[in-house]
């Protein structure tokens, strides 16, 4: 271990010139922070890989297609060493030396005269770990560990929470837990007041402290329901009393979520108002029973359409006609008792009674299931298996691709 630890500092790099030296992997996992810093980057190899090659092609950086010269430091605030050659390395070294520029080597940390620490960022903080002596594995663990606390809130003590007042329309994805947002998981930590639907991730609610209040707007189909308004004015009147509120939406909150309905509400009260997108069911839920939307040499297209009401419904918006003539995948949500008129509707537009369709129920959770069928017989398949609402129905040759999926234990 060195006689003494690394003097932790943070470098302000707009503008100043750091020289890197080698393009390989090493550049390529560090350049990232580098351009973000804003740095005025010449990397300094003959060769790099395809990632960074594309860093230069897009202006983020300077390349000098060449090997390491003396002299190239000179310049230099910060030096990044790490090139092939061990003698290159040496020679460079020595000059950040003599020039007293802080220079980090990827062959020799001990030789270096700066440590990268292990990084990461989290709502407006960069945590940046640093061993006694070089042990990337165990700082990258604290690291991780670190940011993860503070992204799901489990770092930050009650009395030292970040209250956001106004209102945050979170799209908590299809319902596994660990399908909301890194960004959606923490507002929820923070939140005094959480509206949730019954759709989404349900169980993050379990782990909220007992002072958050919980309420439930859930809209059952066909059963009871927190009229729209109603949500709209528990929204604003938390808001106004100054407490931070989480309105969790099933999927994404603009995806047939009335997101924009509320956050039009809140605006004419006056009341700040962040959206947080969220993993639609629309593409995950497919996705989780092994369902590609799209597939190469069978769909280039994926429409995403509401079956609320029928096809000869006056009420609805979609035209079914033009539908029925796509050849790519129809992925059709609140479609399960309307799918008989829907399938008929498809097939006399034009589109063959032997499409596949599959029906994912409940995707995500531990209670989903997948049952498959055509156009011609979804449905007697969905009256015989019992199909319930939520699902979501995939119509086309996709649906025949792959299959389920073998979990990862
Ligand atoms: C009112 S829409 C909301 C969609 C949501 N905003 C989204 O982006 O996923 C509700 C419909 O989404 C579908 N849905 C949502 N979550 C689902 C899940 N976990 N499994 C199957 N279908 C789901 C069903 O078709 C359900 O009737």
């Amino acid at each position: 271990m060195p006689a003494h630890p690394a003097y932790p500092v943070g470098l302000r790099l707009t503008g100043r010139r750091v020289v890197v030296l080698g393009g390989g992997q090493v550049a390529q996992r560090r350049l990232p922070a580098l351009i973000a810093a804003g740095a005025d980057i010449v990397l300094v190899s003959p060769s790099a890989t395809p990632s960074v090659e594309a860093m230069a092609d897009g202006g983020e950086i300077t390349w000098h297609r060449r090997a390491y010269e003396s002299g190239d430091l000179a310049e230099a605030w910060y030096a990044l060493i790490a090139t092939s050659d061990h003698a290159a390395n040496e020679a460079a070294s020595a000059e950040a030396e003599a020039h007293r520029v802080w220079c980090v080597r990827s062959d020799d940390a001990t030789a270096a005269t700066a440590w990268t620490p292990a990084t990461g960022h989290s709502d407006g903080v960069t945590v940046a770990i640093l061993g006694d002596a070089p042990d990337p594995r165990r700082t990258a663990a604290i690291r991780d560990s670190v940011v993860e606390g503070l992204r799901d809130g489990t770092l930050v003590a009650p009395h030292q929470r970040t209250r956001t007042p106004g209102v945050a329309l979170v799209g908590g994805g299809p319902g596994d837990p660990d399908l909301i947002t890194v960004r959606g998981r923490r507002l929820l930590a923070e939140a005094d007041v959480v509206i949730a639907d019954r759709l989404g991730p349900r169980d993050l609610l379990a782990e909220l402290p007992p002072h958050v209040e919980v309420i439930d707007a859930a809209k059952i189909p066909y059963g009871r329901f927190m009229a729209q308004e109603a949500i709209n004015n528990a929204l604003i009147e938390h808001a106004k009393a100054g407490k931070s509120v989480v309105r969790l939406k099933g999927g994404d909150p603009f995806v047939f979520g009335r997101g924009m309905e509320e956050a039009q509400a809140l605006a004419e009260a006056g009341i700040a108002c962040t959206v947080v997108p969220g993993i639609s069911s629309s593409i995950s839920v497919p996705g989780a029973a092994g369902i590609p939307v799209t597939h190469r040499g069978v769909a280039h297209e994926f429409t995403v359409v509401s079956g609320h009401v029928a096809p000869d419904d006056e009420r609805s918006l979609v035209d079914w006609a033009a539908l029925a003539r796509l050849r790519g995948t129809l992925v059709i949500l609140m479609g399960v008792d309307k799918i008989g008129r829907i399938a008929e509707t498809l097939v006399a537009g034009g589109r063959a009674p032997e499409t596949p369709v599959a029906l994912v129920q409940e995707g995500t959770t531990a209670a989903q299931r997948r049952v498959d069928a055509t156009l011609a017989t979804v449905a007697e398949t969905v009256t015989a298996q019992d199909v319930r609402p939520p699902a979501v129905i995939v119509v086309g040759e996709v649906a025949a691709v792959g299959g389920p999926l073998t979990p990862v234990e």
